[in-house]
């Protein structure tokens, strides 16, 4: 306090704010601003001035408020940086609403290409180019389909599909679709230690994974261009080995690395790449959520992703997934074989092309149809003749009455019908209240043959069990 006495006060400011100092003495102003203070070790710090000019023993004096207000300042950073995450979070829930009102008619669409490509397949020479072709259109619809469903997987928390599946399979379709996109200055390399293990997963979820670390690798090495490399290894974690991860289970793990020899990720913001809207990319070209993704990804699987990283050789993520410990054998993916039926089915759907894509679907697969494009008349049609039909296959969202709705009256009238039940991705029913009613199978649009197929071969197979119970209850 002594050293003040007697000291200019203009030293205690920062030169760089010296000059405002000056005018405001010079022009006696007595409003609260702020300049740049100076401490007694030359650091600069948020200074709030207000002066008063007083008569002091006869001459005219001026009383200077000096305010340190680096913690108000932080504070106020702190309290902009928590606006513009909440302002970014409610565009996230704006964008996910809009997204699940855009998946119902998006999915009806899809529905039709896919359908329609589907049978158009069928029609072509089976090896002709137009059928390869066609196959195109399938894998890209289904894409599609599947990117739908992510998204709205991430906005709602839409109950994804695990299915046991072969990472190696996925990732050399993900480059496939990636190498077109990439400029010729960066070579792919992709390579496999040995024979991987299978892990759970959705399909999706690992594509829209490799393609978010793809892409970063891309986005660090488009001007320099460089070697992305995707590799898979099998290896065994033991508890000391995760100590750093507490909630993944110690065993055998399948190991997915993606490096780039890109510029590396600077230390200091090595903490954040994974937090969401995390981002050091220009406005347009990165939201920041493409970590945030793959972080709760790979956890929601029981595993974990790690970053390293060399300033000036690149970085390289490594996703670790949780292996099948038996050798279950991966769902065979296949269309071929396909249960022919010669049942009567009752098909409801408001839309128009997509009921008669599902009545055509069925009567190649030799089951007798009844279109219904309107769920009134559909029940209508089923309380005269209740006999006539074996099996009810019924989309969700329609005016008048829901299929739900649908379902419960036609098991009021023949409780053990067997019913398929077809919903959006945005109007996702309790799966449990629709059991309990009775409903035996769900699809999700869009509907393909496939689904189609393993959803008749489901509901009738319960059928026959049932059927067989009841004779069993019978002879008793
Ligand atoms: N391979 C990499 N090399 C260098 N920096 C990277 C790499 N991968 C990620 N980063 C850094 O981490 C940040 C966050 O990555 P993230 O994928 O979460 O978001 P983004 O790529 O910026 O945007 P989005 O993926 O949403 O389009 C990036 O902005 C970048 O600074
Ligand atoms: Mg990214």
């Amino acid at each position: 306090m002594k050293e003040l006495v007697g000291m200019d006060g203009l030293q205690l400011i920062a030169p760089s704010t010296r000059t405002l100092v000056m005018q405001n003495i010079v022009s006696g102003y007595e409003k609260p601003y702020e300049a740049v203070g100076l401490r007694k070790n030359g650091e600069e710090y948020p200074l709030r001035l207000e002066a008063r000019n007083i008569p002091y023993k006869g001459k005219q004096v001026r009383s200077v408020e000096f305010r340190d207000i680096t913690d108000a300042k932080k504070a106020e950073a702190e309290h902009q940086r928590l606006q513009s995450q909440l302002i970014q979070a409610q565009k996230m829930e704006a964008i996910g609403t809009l997204a699940g009102g855009i998946a119902h008619d998006f999915n009806n669409i899809l529905g039709a290409v896919l359908g329609y490509a589907e049978m158009a397949k069928e029609d072509s020479v089976p090896g002709s180019q137009a059928s390869k072709k066609l196959d195109r259109v399938i894998e890209a619809g289904t894409r599609a389909a599947g990117l739908v469903k992510q998204i709205l997987a991430f906005s709602r928390q839409v109950v994804t599909e695990p299915v046991p599946l072969n990472p190696e399979h996925i990732i050399k379709e993900t480059i496939k679709l990636l190498r077109p996109s990439l400029p010729s200055t960066i070579t792919i390399k992709q390579q496999s230690e040995g024979s991987i293990r299978s892990i759970i997963a959705d399909p999706t979820q690992i594509h829209q994974l490799v393609m978010n670390l793809c892409t970063n690798a891309f986005h660090a090495m488009e001007q320099t261009g460089g070697i992305l490399s995707i590799n898979l290894e099998n290896q065994e974690l033991s508890a000391p080995d995760l100590r750093q991860y507490p909630n993944v289970k110690p065993g055998k793990f399948v190991v997915l690395s993606v490096s780039d020899t890109g510029p590396g990720i600077p230390p200091e913001i090595r903490d954040r790449i994974f937090d969401p809207y995390f981002t050091t990319k220009e406005v347009g070209k990165g939201t920041g959520m493409g970590l945030a993704i793959i972080h709760g990804i790979a956890t929601s699987l029981g595993g974990f992703v790690t970053c390293d990283s060399i300033i000036g050789q690149g970085a390289v993520f490594r996703s670790f997934f949780p292996a099948i410990e038996l050798d279950i054998a991966p769902k065979i993916e296949s269309t071929d074989v396909v249960p022919m039926g010669k049942e009567h089915v009752l098909f409801v759907d408001d839309e128009e092309m997509l009921a008669d894509l599902g009545k055509t679907m069925l009567e190649r697969l030799s089951y007798h149809v009844t279109l219904c494009n309107d769920s009134n008349t559909a029940l209508a049609c089923f309380r005269e003749q209740p006999n006539k039909f074996d099996i009810l296959v019924t989309d969700q969202t329609m005016p008048g009455m829901t299929g739900f709705d649908l379902a419960r009256e036609v098991l009021r009238i023949r409780p053990n019908l067997p019913i398929i039940l077809c919903t959006g991705y945005s109007n996702l029913i309790d799966e449990k209240a629709a059991k309990q009613i009775g409903i035996k199978a769900f699809i999700m649009k869009p509907v393909t043959k496939k689904q189609l197929t393993e959803a008749l071969m489901q509901v009738k197979i319960s059928d026959i069990s049932q059927g067989e119970d009841r004779q069993q209850t019978t002879s008793l």
